[in-house]
């Protein structure tokens, strides 16, 4: 492969710095170069430098003059739902006219609607459908998410879910981290005990023996999974070698970061219920919380997790969108960053952390994604603006210029 060399960046974003999760003031060093520069061979990131620097390395190197745009390691979204079928209009309407999320859900509809269109949906069509929301995702500068299943709940469809992830990882540029949550909701036809016995004894096994997925979450929450049956699920997953994610105290103060402090998963996601005590928690055990402001945003609510304490208590802490068709209808980084700054009051330069680099170490692949950095793979946003702020600060449309995989432009 050619090499390829990206020069006049009005601030090459680099995010270098120790190779681990980043904490309390290191969230802010981003290790800006001005006019910086990018030397790309064989998909991966060569030398970054000044654009002088790299000019002079570049002999034979295709090049590109970034004309003073805002270059940053492309985002990595921690936490999708992107595999599903049809869409949730219907609720959006209810809850625009004062339904609560849960109201909605035992009415019948909720993640269950998704759960019953998503089972009749073929694996060719949900990938069809899969492949359009990734392109949204490249579109917005995210180049690798974590995507959950959840919405099939039987073997079959949980399975089903989880191959059409395998496809995107092999057929689209998007990067794909799988985890499995068939402990989304109980189907409806079977009982809460009967559903964590399939859960743990068919879905599990299956999942890790054709690995198909790297981590397990579960659903904490009234309503879905209390804390004993979550914690026999992720205990049964972490047996089988997967690393835990949680969906916890996201509507109510149940106790889950408290749980997945105890389990050692790698990341407790949501918390906009949690307090101290929680926090505490997680910090007893390095896990990071993985917070999603689009929920709060989509869903009407206020109630934003408490970033600044959890920052200032020393969590490395992660920015996701939660894209799903039901409580954060949003692939959009740049959207959550504007959110993370004015609800949650987080820096810009804390909210771009949070979405690259933490993100990336939330997913074991801060060795190969979320910075740019020799040696890593030239995963690349650029966008139309002068200075990194600019992302969070302008809202509501894109500023992406150009996107590159693996040293390839892809849009
Ligand atoms: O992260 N909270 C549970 N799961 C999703 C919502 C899924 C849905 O409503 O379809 C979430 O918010
Ligand atoms: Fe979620």
């Amino acid at each position: 492969m050619k090499s390829l060399a990206l020069l006049h960046a009005s601030q090459l974003v680099t995010l270098s710095g120790p190779k681990r999760p980043r904490v309390g003031k290191e969230l802010s060093e981003l290790g800006i170069i001005r006019d910086g520069g990018v030397l790309i061979r064989d998909g991966k990131i060569d030398i970054v430098g000044t654009s002088e620097e790299i000019e002079k390395k570049a002999a034979g190197a295709e090049i590109v003059d970034l004309g003073g745009r805002v270059v940053l390691p492309g985002f990595v979204d921690a936490h999708t739902h992107l595999v599903f079928a049809g869409n949730r209009i219907d609720d959006f309407e209810r809850r625009s006219r004062g339904e609560t999320y849960e109201q909605i859900a035992k009415a019948g509809r909720g993640i269950w609607s998704t759960v019953e269109k998503t089972r009749v949906a073929s694996e060719a069509d949900l990938f069809a459908r899969a492949k359009k929301h990734a392109e949204w995702f490249l579109k917005c500068g995210t180049t690798t998410v974590e995507v959950k299943s959840g919405y099939g709940l039987t073997l079959e469809d949980e399975l089903k879910i989880l191959r059409v992830m395998r496809q995107l990882n092999e057929k689209t540029a998007l990067e794909v981290v799988p985890t499995f949550l068939g402990a989304h909701a109980v189907p409806r036809d079977t009982s809460p005990g009967e559903y964590v016995d399939l859960v743990i004894n068919q879905m599990l096994p299956r999942v890790a023996k054709e690995k198909l997925a790297k981590f397990c979450d579960v659903f904490c929450e009234r309503g879905y999974f209390d804390i004993e049956q979550s914690r026999e699920i992720l205990t049964a997953a972490k047996k089988l070698g997967l690393k835990l994610r949680g969906h916890v105290d996201q509507l109510t103060n149940s106790g889950g970061a408290k749980l997945m402090a105890e389990l050692g998963a790698t990341t407790a996601d949501h918390l906009e219920k949690t307090a101290d005590q929680g926090i505490t928690a997680l910090k007893s055990r390095n896990v990071q919380p993985v917070l999603l402001p689009g929920s709060v945003y989509a869903l009407g609510s206020t109630s934003y997790p408490r970033a600044r304490e959890m920052i200032e208590a020393g969590l490395a802490a992660v920015l996701a969108t939660d894209f799903n068709p039901g409580s954060s209808p949003t692939p959009s980084m740049p959207m959550v960053l504007s959110l993370a700054c004015t609800q949650m009051k987080m820096s810009p330069a804390e909210a771009i952390t949070a979405a690259t680099i933490n993100a990336a170490y939330s997913l074991s692949r801060g060795d190969k994604i979320g910075s740019l950095e020799a040696g890593k793979l030239a995963n690349i946003g650029v966008f139309d603006c002068e200075d990194y702020r600019e992302l969070a600060y302008w809202f509501g449309f894109p500023q992406t210029h150009a996107v590159y995989v693996r040293g390839t432009r892809i849009c």
